[in-house]
């Protein structure tokens, strides 16, 4: 039994180095195995529960492409409109019940620290898949694994990201990986979408070199990796600020020949236009292959909370 074993995945502060290394050297393997085709039995007899408030393609299908691989059996809530919630039954209750129908429970709700909520009132594990605007902690998991795939490290890095830094989840999470890697950081946002200053501070005092700015051809002049994020429209209380505010940086081949040689191109998906269809061919583009990495890493994760592996 792993030391992950019955832990709950909320938020990527919470996992120590070794928890990571081992994370991600389990992933590694299973990669190995999936590609290899080979028929795996560890979650044979285990039930994974997915319960999506929020919309996702994604991180709901590859973590049960991840929990069918591994042998194991899932349960979902096809549709929140269609479960109790919508009598009015509190989370803790949703969730108090699913966890004795299920062995594992993962779960994207718009409030952030549902999650962790959700955690309380459950007695089997529960990974965030999202929570609203906090984090999306197997999204950075992932993330981590594709840099050091894409690029053979993870040391010394420098890393632009750009986008809706204060309401994109997924950079709340992984900013928090990175920054145990020495990574220099380049935050590229409209006005009043930057990334919250309690993160930026908090990166600080870890030492971690974080420049602010509105100038992404400059960022990516000297970035290993560029992370792009959607505007999210979704947290949006003006819908007039989104339109004004929508395409505010789009990443198009122009900005990839004026920057650093070999940059490598992130997005957590979807897109809408703030990656140009026509980078998709360049070979640094590596967002499908980033989404595609979501399975392996959840096999490791679900595979290590349970005690199985
Ligand atoms: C992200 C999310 O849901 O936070 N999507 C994902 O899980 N890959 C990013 C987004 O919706 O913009």
């Amino acid at each position: 039994m792993s030391a992950l074993s019955g832990k709950d995945i909320l938020s990527t502060e919470q996992i120590s180095d070794d928890e990571l290394s081992l994370i991600l050297s389990t992933a590694a393997r299973y990669e190995k195995a999936l590609t290899a085709k080979m028929r795996l039995d560890v979650m044979t007899g285990q039930i994974l529960a997915t319960l999506f408030f929020e919309p996702s393609t994604r991180t709901r299908l590859s973590f049960e492409a991840a929990m069918e691989r591994l042998g194991g059996q899932v349960i979902s809530v096809a549709d929140p409109k269609t479960s109790s919630a919508a009598k009015g039954e509190s989370l803790a209750d949703s969730v108090r019940t699913v966890a004795g129908y299920a062995d594992v429970i993962v779960i994207r709700h718009p409030q952030q620290g549902a999650a962790a909520e959700s955690a309380r009132a459950s007695d089997v594990p529960v990974i965030n898949a999202g929570d609203g605007t906090g984090q999306h902690p197997t999204q950075a998991l992932l993330d981590i694994y594709t840099i050091q795939k894409e690029k053979g490290r993870l040391k010394g890095l420098t890393v632009s990201l750009v986008g809706d830094l204060k309401n994109g989840r997924t950079v709340h999470s992984l900013v928090h990986l990175l920054a145990r890697f020495g990574a220099r950081m380049h935050f590229v946002a409209p006005p009043g979408l930057e990334m919250p200053p309690q993160i930026v501070s908090a990166l600080r005092e870890q030492r971690v070199t974080v420049t602010e700015s509105s100038d992404l051809a400059t960022a990516v002049r000297e970035s290993d990796v560029l992370y792009v994020t959607r505007i999210q429209r979704e947290r949006f209380e003006d819908p007039a600020d989104y339109e004004r505010l929508k395409s505010s940086y789009v990443v198009d081949m122009a900005l990839v020949q004026r920057a650093k040689s070999g940059i490598t191109i992130m997005h957590p998906l979807p897109r809408v236009d703030e990656i140009a269809v026509g980078v998709d061919s360049y070979e640094g583009a590596a967002y499908f292959r980033q989404a595609a990495n979501g399975v392996p890493i959840r096999m490791a994760l679900l595979a290590l909370i349970t005690g199985r592996k």
